[in-house]
């Protein structure tokens, strides 16, 4: 098959959009379930209810979990929707990834709300087996047995893409466009999607490899305790994983940006020498910076914390310098019509961008002995997430029930738009002030002079909310409105 013959949306629609709509549909709804966790979690910090800490611990599981995992499948539902646009992917692979997810999805709700397992989505060795009573070893074997569920999932979903870049661009190599960049021709140059994939693919196989084998280490270390496990080395396994399993949920992501924003100003988004080479570098900087997650073991050598501080701010310029930067100068002088798709996918990279900058302060070993266990860690991953990998996906679903003939913003879509980006704002920021005044993360009650801050952020968690639940019923009543 040529890229011509699937280069449209009739091929993908007939094929793979049915059941990527699905998957946005499903991604939605979980986003707003566990950000309702999440209000419920800030309103008990704030005194404005009362709950069980041992509750809150579930909710933070679920919700931390839940997050990472729904910003997971919708930036895989976004990377193979339009990597069909190029390659010719088998659907009955997504379905077996969707299917091996779901089982994942079945086994960690269970492990919380059925097994009382509340060790956090970070499953950081030896907390799953030392609950303190809280929860049996079989609820935390049933937790990892969901991530590994998940992993193996997404090693097929790459495996797929995988295969079919390479066979169309001969090799990885030419998928990642590292033989244009190493002085090469630029004759069957990949377009930015499948840049973006077949980086995406290297890193977070690698990752996800690395977090399959911690976990098989700690459910035999669950059943049979007298398995010892390296714990540093079982912090540096799962902080590897976790950090670049996160991050590729916005690098997946990003590709509605590449293909959608053209379409408004009617300037293709170009494979440039500088695109490739920003790539090639995240591809690198994204696994040698999850040392900064590690600048408070002091048993780790030195020199990974240098690494940690010094990549820290090397892997911010390719994101900021070319996406950022690239975004402006696509749109400038455009004429683009700001609807509400286009309004959201450029508030998903403006705040992945900004959501960066604390990240990278937190990231100096200086700073990072001060914060790193208080509410900034919070306040940044949920800018570039919510304000980020949310809202590019919630820009993507819009654009995929968009109304073609309306080129506006109808009165409810502003509205909608500007609540999401005030709560938004004004819930992040208060997680970073809070950090800034050294309250710490993951506590479930709050002493009385903290309170103020949670109580603001619950108002603004609460817009958010609200502003969530009409994306969600908008999505759902375009899809009902389209379906034959
Ligand atoms: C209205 C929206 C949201 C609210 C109210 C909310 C609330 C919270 C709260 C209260 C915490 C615990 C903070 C602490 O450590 O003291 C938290 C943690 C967290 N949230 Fe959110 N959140 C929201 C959106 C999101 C989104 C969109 C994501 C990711 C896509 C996300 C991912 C996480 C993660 C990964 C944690 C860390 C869990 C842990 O420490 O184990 N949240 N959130």
């Amino acid at each position: 098959m040529t890229t011509a013959s699937i280069g449209n949306e009739t091929a993908i629609a007939s094929t793979q959009a049915p059941v990527v709509k699905l998957t946005m549909l499903l991604s939605g709804v979980v986003f707003l379930l566990m950000m309702v966790f999440g209000l419920i979690m800030r309103a008990a910090q704030g005194g404005l209810i009362e709950l069980d800490p041992e509750f809150f611990y579930l909710l933070l599981t679920a919700h931390g979990a839940g997050m990472v995992g729904s910003a997971a499948l919708s930036g895989a539902a976004i990377l193979w929707y339009f990597s069909a646009r190029y390659l010719d992917l088998r659907g009955g692979i997504y379905l077996g990834f969707l299917g091996l997810f779901l089982l994942g999805v079945v086994l960690i709700l269970g492990s919380i709300f059925v097994g009382g397992y509340g060790g956090a989505w970070t499953f950081l060795f030896p907390l799953p087996a030392l609950s303190g009573g809280l929860w049996e070893a079989g609820a935390a074997v049933a937790f990892c047995l969901g991530y590994v569920a998940i992993g193996v999932g997404f090693l097929l979903y790459y495996l797929e893409l995988g295969l079919k870049i390479s066979a169309r661009y001969r090799g990885l190599l030419g998928g990642l466009g590292w033989r244009y960049l190493f002085g090469g021709s630029d004759a069957d140059l990949p377009p930015p999607t499948i840049i973006a994939a077949s980086s995406v693919l290297v890193f977070n196989t690698i990752g996800i490899v690395f977090g399959a084998a911690v976990l098989a280490a700690s459910i035999v270390n669950l059943l049979f305790p007298s398995f010892a496990v390296d714990p540093l080395l079982a912090k540096n396994a799962i902080y590897f994983f976790g950090h670049v399993f996160i991050n590729a949920t916005i690098y997946m992501a990003i590709t509605a940006v590449y293909e959608i924003l053209p379409t408004y100003t009617g300037r293709p988004w170009k494979t440039t020498r500088v695109f490739v080479g920003a790539w090639a570098a995240v591809v690198i900087f994204v696994q040698a910076v999850y040392f900064h997650h590690l600048l408070q073991d002091v048993n780790m050598p030195a020199w990974t914390l240098a690494v940690g501080q010094i990549v820290s701010y090397a892997s911010g310029i390719p994101l900021i310098g070319v996406t950022v930067f690239s975004l402006a100068v696509y749109i400038k002088g455009s004429g683009l019509k700001w609807d509400l798709p286009v309004s959201l996918l450029t508030l998903g990279v403006i705040g992945w961008g900004v959501g960066v900058i604390p990240a990278i302060v937190d990231g100096m070993v200086a700073v990072n002995k001060l914060m790193h266990n208080t509410q900034w860690v919070p306040g940044h991953f949920h800018t570039y997430l919510l304000l980020g990998e949310v809202a590019m996906a919630f820009g993507f679903a819009a654009w995929l029930v968009r109304d073609a003939a309306r080129q506006t913003m109808s009165g409810l879509d502003k509205l909608v738009f500007r609540a999401y980006v005030l709560g938004g704002a004004g819930f992040t920021l208060i997680f970073l002030w809070s950090g800034a005044s050294s309250i710490p993360r993951r506590w479930a009650v709050h002493y009385e002079d903290w309170q103020f801050q949670s109580q603001l952020a619950s108002v603004f968690a609460l817009v958010v909310i609200l502003a969530t639940t009409v994306l969600v019923l908008r999505y759902a009543i375009g899809l009902l409105r389209r379906s034959p």
